[in-house]
């Protein structure tokens, strides 16, 4: 077998995939069938304040193995944060100092992230930060940025990918003094509900199914089972006649497209790190892994309405690039709002009068990454490193032609300095790339202002394959010139595989 790593492009990719095997339809016998218990009850996720004394506050997350009845009768083995699958969600304010104690109790190494947080790079969380069984890691960060809806997961060097999906991530909701006098929903689970829609696969016997299937590697684990809160496709009867829901995508590698069953109006009214300068008005909005979006919809006309995911055929000519593109319609969540009452809230008008202060003039410094799937030697070679990929040889997931390597540090930056970051594509496949530290903002895709619903602050971004996409970022003051912070793509089987890097600020 031949060492040498050919890279994946649109050109090649099809040559490459028939050798490897992976033209072959998916065969019915690997995608397990979706079970969708009709009328399961939504769950709002225990909301987690901590202790609080003045402006400290102190949480205490214990991270364990257990089982979760998604189907009835049905006891699947899962990981959770003080309860069985998933965590609660954190909530803190702007200003406060927060530390955590994270406890280890499951048997492997694992760590909690904060992601979309601005941190100490040794409080972040990454595979740097690693706990072993029994050890309590307890680290202690102000929260410097405006409200939004962040979250929490595990971030285990090759180990992110099947840990998350048994259930290792959070959320964790940042308020400040502007979000409190918006007038917005906030009734914790009333009328303003945090949602976390991941996408899951099921052994017969149960028990979650992970990488059994060759595209799960390639593509990124997907399935075809919905939980919302680690419900599957639950109801939620809607108290309230105005909704806020904080959509956070907490899938492994699968984008929604989401909408209401009926197309109705919806507002965009809060991206990945914030509030939008005012609420945006459409019927259907793009989630891509780990971004979040607030929307509000009015549901006074209390009718039951489904949230979906609309089909995407995916791009490009090749069938093998539209599979890896395309996603097919899939049921969310039931709201039913017969039962709703009148809300007193509006949809207000403005939601931010300070603009985002990232200015292009300021930047004092441009880099570039290329998101590459390289290939090794031939179509066998692909399909022998992807069985073993992750932990050894050479990976063909990689930015800039390396795949991460925790002793490499791959750049640094300066602190208190702005960047613009080019991110161009030239794999088959769109990813989601994520930025540790920083809150970003778009500001072209192909040189074409960002749609308004990506106007806001980010701290992913979905690159399409051939793409070009142009970030704008402050890096924060703080500085370690030994403890790095990652940038990888979101797709977690990805990220596993090697599509990240490490930079340190100083
Ligand atoms: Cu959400 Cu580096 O992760
Ligand atoms: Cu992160
Ligand atoms: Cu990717």
């Amino acid at each position: 077998m031949s060492k040498s790593i050919t890279k994946i492009t649109r050109r090649n990719f099809v040559k490459a995939a028939a050798t490897a095997g992976l033209l072959i339809p998916f065969s019915p016998s690997l995608m397990a069938k979706s079970i969708v218990n009709k009328g399961n009850a939504f769950v709002v996720p225990p909301m987690d304040t901590g202790t609080r004394e003045g402006n400290q506050v102190t949480f205490n997350l214990s991270i364990n193995a257990g089982q979760t009845m998604f189907f009835n009768g049905v006891n699947t083995p899962t990981l959770g944060i003080n309860q069985n699958y998933l965590g609660p969600v954190l909530r803190a304010k702007r200003g406060d100092t927060v530390k955590i104690n994270v406890t280890n109790k499951i048997n492997e190494v694992t760590t909690l992230h904060w992601h979309g947080m601005t941190l100490p790079a040794n409080m972040d969380g990454g595979p740097h930060q690693f706990i072993k069984l029994g050890q309590t890691w307890s680290p202690q960060f102000k929260i410097r940025q405006e409200a939004s809806t962040l979250w929490y997961h595990s971030h285990a060097l090759h180990k992110t990918g099947p840990q998350v999906y048994h259930g290792l991530a959070g959320l964790f909701i940042v308020d400040d003094e502007s979000s409190d006098l918006l007038g917005l929903p906030s009734e914790y689970g009333v009328d303003d509900i945090p949602c976390t829609i991941q996408d899951r696969r099921f052994n017969r016997d149960g028990s979650l199914s992970y990488l059994t299937a060759m595209p799960d590697r390639m593509m990124g684990m997907q399935g075809s089972t919905i939980l919302v809160n680690g419900v599957v496709t639950p109801t939620l009867k809607a108290k309230s006649t105005l909704l806020r829901l904080r959509l956070h995508n907490g899938s492994n590698a699968r984008t929604y497209r989401l909408a209401f069953s009926d197309a109705r109006l919806f507002h965009i009214i809060a991206s990945d790190c914030g509030f939008l300068p005012r609420p945006f008005q459409t019927n259907e909005v793009r989630l891509a892994a780990a971004e979040r979006v607030e929307i509000l919809v009015d549901v006074s006309d209390k009718k039951q309405i489904m949230l979906k995911s609309l089909a995407t055929s995916g791009g490009g000519m090749m069938p093998m690039m539209r599979m890896m593109n395309s996603s097919p319609e899939m049921n969310i969540m039931l709201i039913d709002a017969s039962q709703a009452k009148q809300s007193p809230r509006k949809i207000p008008i403005e939601l931010r009068n300070n603009t985002l202060a990232l200015n292009p003039k300021s930047a004092v410094t441009r880099r570039k990454f290329d998101l590459q799937m390289g290939m090794m030697g031939g179509g066998m070679g692909m399909m022998g490193n992807m069985a073993g990929a992750g932990n050894s040889g050479t990976s063909m997931f990689q930015i800039n032609s390396k795949s991460m390597d925790i002793k490499r540090i791959d750049f640094q930056t300066k602190r208190n300095t702005t960047e613009i970051w080019e991110i161009g594509n030239s794999s088959p496949m769109a990813h989601p790339f994520h930025v540790h530290n920083v809150q970003f903002r778009i500001l072209d895709r192909n040189g074409k202002r960002p749609h308004p619903s990506e106007s806001g602050l980010k701290d992913v971004v979905l690159v399409q394959s051939n793409e070009k996409v142009r970030i704008i970022m402050k890096f924060p003051e703080y500085s370690d010139s030994q403890t790095p912070y990652m940038y990888h793509c979101h797709i977690l089987e990805h990220e596993d595989q090697g599509m990240m890097g490490q930079f340190v600020v100083v």
